[in-house]
């Protein structure tokens, strides 16, 4: 028996090609891409009529994550089937050094609740919240253990924002080690102010949370990021970019031949500021930072996506539920940052942006598998489907009708943001390293099967 596993008469598609041919999976695997594989008594999956894509990657997430005086719904266990049973079969999850601990420590607490429970493979970045002078050559040997790109924060001060000194010598040291710097780029400072100033005024409904982080203060983090990378002369990633004026920043520092790359996720294409106009306390579901942007914003990131100005969409998972947003009830300034979004990503992106003939189907596999790939260390064992790849593949049907509702969805958050969106075109059967782990959006893998990846060091993609 040649393959242990055949998917048969599928269209397969990558970042660059379509065509319709079977898979042959030996192991954990693809051995052989060709046309008429000869069955033999191999286990046989049809997928004439579908898209046989790579298994998503996701590495934006944020899984059993203590945040704004709670912890997130999700854990390594929900989270990750939600992830699969949305076509993802990687994350690259951020573990946290929190501050009084060494980068070591935050790591391990991470490995801690991912081991035995994950379901998908998955890596990790490391948020540094502080980086003491002379600290830098701790990051040296977590380079060598596979955690190969890290984050810090220009907004949240007094939790997990950083000086920009100290972002200034991470980035120096990243471009030493091979390493990829990712930042969340808002102002923290002038934010704070805002913020202070709404609740002296007595605003305490939800949408104040947006009307305090104006476009501008992410713009002008997101230019100062990128000259403190051009100095250092390191690449740069910016995360969960939301505002066409913080695209332009981008834009510019690619047209002048930077290393500059950048993500959105789909709540910046898909929601809006109106969002939190929704009535009673239903605005808090779309409280995250960045905010949802003016309706308009999302067609300048569409077009980043087309032109590569956007390398990658990843979706920022930070799931609560609506008694957690409730501590903001009464100050919107106490309502936990985050959104669930890990299982809902595919489906709005071939959806609203192949179907909608915003981007093609061979971009959504790029943004969604091939770049991240690339550019976190792990093409291409993952992201693509060529001879030698791990088998982590998705039997996608284009026809298949499927209504957004929390009840058809597998995270532990009690909402999503896109309750009764109808959609076209889902996954049938997802697979990892050879095993079918999902069929007709039932998880039927196993609890803790996910591997920790040894990533690779950065390239540019
Ligand atoms: O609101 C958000 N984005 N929550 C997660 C933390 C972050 O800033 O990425
Ligand atoms: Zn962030
Ligand atoms: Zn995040």
């Amino acid at each position: 028996m040649p393959y242990d596993m055949i998917i048969q008469g599928g269209t397969v598609v990558t970042a660059s090609d379509r065509f319709v041919a079977d898979i042959g999976i030996k192991g954990e695997r693809v051995e052989t891409i060709a046309p008429n594989l000869p069955a033999d008594g191999s286990q046989v999956i049809d997928a004439k009529g579908c898209y046989v894509l790579p298994g998503a990657i996701d590495v934006h997430s944020h899984l059993d994550m203590p945040f704004g005086g709670t912890s997130t719904a999700d854990d390594f266990e929900s989270g990750t089937i939600s992830a699969a049973c949305g076509g993802t079969t990687t994350v690259v999850d951020f573990a946290i050094q929190f501050k009084g601990q060494s980068p070591r420590q935050g790591l391990d607490a991470w490995h801690k609740k991912a081991e035995g429970k994950a379901c998908v493979d998955y890596g990790f970045h490391l948020i540094l919240t502080e980086l003491p002078e002379g600290s830098e050559s701790q990051l040296d040997g977590l380079v060598d253990e596979g955690v190969s790109s890290f984050k810090v924060f220009m907004a949240y001060p007094g939790v997990f924002m950083l000086d920009d000194a100290s972002i200034f010598r991470l980035l120096r040291k990243t471009r030493e080690v091979g390493a990829l710097t990712t930042i969340h780029c808002e102002n923290g400072g002038a934010i704070d102010v805002l913020v202070k100033l709404a609740r002296e005024a007595g605003e305490r409904a939800p949408k104040y949370h947006a009307l305090t982080r104006p476009a501008r203060a992410e713009a002008e983090a997101t230019a100062r990021a990128i000259a403190l990378a051009e100095i250092a002369k390191a690449p740069i990633y910016v995360v969960h970019l939301s505002a066409a004026e913080a695209l332009d920043q981008v834009r510019v520092a690619r047209d002048r031949g930077l290393a500059a790359y950048a993500e959105t996720c789909p709540q910046y294409l898909f929601l809006s500021t109106r969002n939190y106009e929704e009535p009673g306390f239903e605005g808090s579901k779309y409280v995250m930072s960045p905010p949802l942007r003016e309706p308009g914003n999302e067609e300048f990131l569409w077009k980043g996506l087309r032109t590569d100005e956007l390398q990658v969409v990843s979706t920022d998972h930070c799931s609560f539920c609506m008694n957690q947003k409730a501590l903001g009830k009464d100050d919107f300034s106490k309502i936990p940052n985050g959104a669930p979004g890990l299982e809902t990503r595919l489906y709005l992106l071939h959806d609203g942006g192949v179907r909608a003939g915003r981007i093609s189907l061979e971009r959504m596999v790029d943004l969604t598998a091939t770049k991240p790939a690339k550019m976190f260390g792990l093409y291409p064992k993952k992201g693509t489907l060529s001879v030698g790849s791990d088998a982590d593949l998705v039997v996608w049907d284009p026809e298949k009708k499927f209504l957004i509702t929390n009840k058809a969805l597998h995270s532990k958050a009690d909402y999503t943001p896109y309750e009764g969106r109808a959609v076209t075109g889902a996954p049938r059967t997802v697979l990892q390293r050879g095993q079918v782990i999902v069929k007709d959006n039932s998880f039927v893998g196993k609890i803790g099967g996910g591997r920790f990846l040894r990533r690779g060091t950065f390239k540019s993609p």
